[in-house]
């Protein structure tokens, strides 16, 4: 996730600084959605428009140090004023590449950025769109796959038919090249004063603000007739033809202005006007005027889009409809396991390809025996996801903690491979332990949702997991996206065991259908809001289960202990009569995950066990389980898919009740205490 926000004055003058001001004030309501870079496009200090040249800035680090910077320029009179302008701007949370100047966003097409682009999103097609171009004669300076796009755009310009080819023309060629998601704006020095932006994918929204009565309160979509014949396919994606009509129509033609961005929370406090662009749409701004066109019909065929006015605080439109990040982050699941997937998985032909670990899975498959360490819920991903690597990898699976396995000195050769889980990529003991096992010969593997964190470079290879920034401080999309990424791995090593081909397909079926059944596990907030409401009183919350589901338990009552601060345990019901028994009686709450899966009868026991106590189990099972509910003092029916999977559905209940319990105690949520997000000491 990164955030996009650009600004052009249009007859409405200010001062560079003042353009500079909004720019950075934009980028810092977006930068929960990134923060490892940041940087600016703006014009030279020419007063002709047409001959102004474009001037990038770009900064390592968070966007104050972007501020700092653009004030250290210079080139740059402050106090020049600008009739009209545009300025893009960009705060990145890397995908490809790690975090730096030259990585960072906008991106552009040559040395004398004729055209420069920021970009939200994940081009999944880039490396072969690089190499063609790069067959052309492109030079790339930067490891990400956005630059693509900027030189793409380039290509297409150079090879125009006509002199007189439209902005907005360009990027609807180039948007047809690209596959993945994205939302872009562009600006160019070929067309001065003109703005494009465009979006598949992710989010993307403009305002408008005017003294003026804006000559229309909807814009009717332009369905354009372009003349592709001269542009043909230029990489594996072939180039559509494009039909339909032609019409104009514009927005604000005196003075107005306009603010292009990732969400509502970077334009409210400039204007509640705002118009939201659905996928395919392409807004062009030119001589004050925006209209937008499409090269194929919305799916919702709404032949306008509507300037509609906002009614929320900026705080609510940063967190969405959502009261804390972690609720936010609970709720991106269906989202962020998604683009973990992306690009790697193909469902047409049950592959699996992890493009970090691919020159390195010969020597995997070598390899004596698989160390997966991390900590906390990190560590947990590890213990959910053992059992699959086990059975797909056929090699030995130890998983660690990164303290006890310092602490252990634990034997480790140069033929071990070993994994470090960890979201920021700065854990110190996961560091730690990263460099332990280098030392002593192992191939090491990073699984880090942080590109460029110590963990992702340190590590001689390794899988992003792509799962967007984590703000709240309980970690929660993170762990279903670090499960999918080990299931991945799990996948991609065994792709030629012909015995395993079936399984292969319906644990491949079963990531497919995931994003579906996350939103109907979401759909029972409400239920597990009650389900609170009758436990925020307690002091302590067990939670019991087994085989596949046993991290669930571990991460379920972290997730209790670390917000609400009850004591709770994650129990394995296989234990329960070597000890954790004697805890349950009347008064007891006991959560028990139990499965249609092959410990369902081991369950059955755990089960009998509690309620020959009288403890009253609250029960997390499997829609078509009629045994379970039969014992329960409450049931949460969730839906079934593969056993080794069941986990990322069945933990969601557990962070959900975590959340609610959390508020209902009346704790601040993102902020536990005592807590980091980023635990960079021993
Ligand atoms: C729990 C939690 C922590 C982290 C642990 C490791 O909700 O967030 O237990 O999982 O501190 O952090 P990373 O994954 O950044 O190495």
């Amino acid at each position: 996730m990164c955030g996009i926000f650009a600004y052009m004055n249009y007859r409405v003058p200010k001062t560079r600084k003042e353009i500079f001001e909004t720019l950075i004030k934009g980028l810092q309501r977006l930068e929960y959605r990134g923060y490892d870079s940041a940087g600016v496009a703006i014009d030279g200090n020419n007063h002709e428009v047409k001959e102004r040249h474009i001037h990038l800035v770009k900064k390592k680090g968070k966007v104050k140090a972007l501020d700092e910077e653009l004030y250290k320029q210079d080139s740059m009179d402050l106090k020049v004023e600008f009739e009209t302008h545009f300025g893009i701007a960009h705060t990145r949370w890397a995908t490809h590449g790690v975090p730096n100047a030259v990585n960072s966003h906008p991106q552009r097409s040559d040395k004398d950025n004729e055209f420069v682009v920021i970009h939200n999103g994940i081009i999944t097609n880039y490396k072969d769109l690089r190499k063609f171009l790069e067959s052309k004669g492109y030079e790339f300076e930067s490891e990400t796959d956005t630059e693509t796009i900027a030189k793409l755009i380039k290509y297409v310009f150079d090879n125009r038919e006509t002199e007189d080819i439209t902005f907005s023309t360009l990027v609807e060629r180039v948007i047809q090249q690209l596959e993945g998601a994205f939302a872009l704006v562009f600006k160019s020095i070929h067309y001065p004063g003109e703005a494009v932006a465009t979006r598949r994918g992710s989010p993307l929204l403009i305002g408008v603000r005017s003294k003026y009565k804006l000559s229309t309160e909807q814009i009717p979509i332009l369905y354009r007739t372009c003349n592709i014949e001269n542009v043909k396919s230029i990489c594996k994606t072939r180039m559509k033809r494009l039909d339909s009509s032609t019409c104009l129509h514009a927005v604000g033609d005196k003075a107005v202005e306009f603010f292009f961005a990732s969400d509502a929370s970077a334009i409210i406090e400039h204007t509640n006007r705002v118009i939201f662009l659905e996928d395919d749409d392409i807004a062009a701004v030119a001589d004050g005027k925006l209209s937008i066109h499409r090269v194929k019909r919305s799916a919702s065929d709404d032949p306008s889009r509507a300037i509609q006015t906002l009614q929320m605080e900026l705080q609510q439109i940063m967190k969405g409809n959502f009261s804390a990040f972690m609720q936010k982050e609970i709720f991106e699941q269906p989202e962020s396991v998604f683009n973990t997937m992306r690009g790697r998985v193909n469902f047409e032909t049950n592959t699996v390809l992890l493009g970090g670990l691919k020159d390195h899975l010969k020597e995997i498959r070598r390899c004596r025996r698989l160390i997966v360490i991390g900590c906390g819920t990190s560590y947990h991903a590890a213990v959910a996801t053992r059992q699959v690597l086990e059975e797909l990898t056929e090699l030995p699976v130890m998983v660690e903690l990164a303290s006890d396995f310092l602490d252990r000195n634990t034997p480790v050769f140069r033929d071990d491979v070993c994994f470090f889980i960890s979201q920021s990529g700065e854990t110190a003991d996961t560091l730690l332990a990263l460099r332990y096992c280098k030392d002593r010969g192992a191939l090491t593997v990073g699984i880090t949702n942080t590109v460029g964190s110590s963990i992702s470079r340190e590590t001689d290879c390794g899988v992003h997991i792509n799962a967007g920034p984590e703000i709240g401080v309980a970690s929660t999309k993170a762990y279903t996206s670090q499960f999918i990424s080990l299931v991945m791995f799990g996948l991609m090593m065994s792709e030629d065991r012909i015995s395993l081909q079936n399984r292969r397909q319906e644990i491949i079926r079963g990531l497919r259908s995931l994003p579906e059944l996350i939103k109907e596990v979401l759909s029972l907030d409400e239920k597990i809001h009650d389900l609170a409401l009758e436990l925020y009183t307690q002091r302590s919350l067990l939670v019991m289960g087994r085989g596949y589901n046993y991290a669930t338990c571990l991460e379920g009552a972290l997730k209790i202990k670390e917000i609400t601060y009850m004591h709770s345990e994650g129990i394995l019901a296989g234990e329960l009569k070597h000890g954790p028994l004697a805890l349950v009686d009347k008064q007891m709450p006991v959560i028990m995950v139990i499965m249609k899966d092959p410990c369902f009868a081991k369950c059955q026991n755990a089960l009998q066990q509690v309620t020959a106590r009288q403890g009253r189990p609250i029960i997390l099972c499997s829609k078509n389980d009629t045994e379970s509910p039969k014992f329960a003092y409450k049931t949460i029916e969730l839906p079934h898919t593969v056993d080794c999977l069941q986990g990322i559905l069945s933990v969601i209940p557990l962070q959900l009740l975590s959340f609610h319990l959390a508020v209902l105690r009346g704790y601040d949520v993102d902020f536990p205490r005592n807590l980091a997000k980023s635990v960079t000491v021993e």
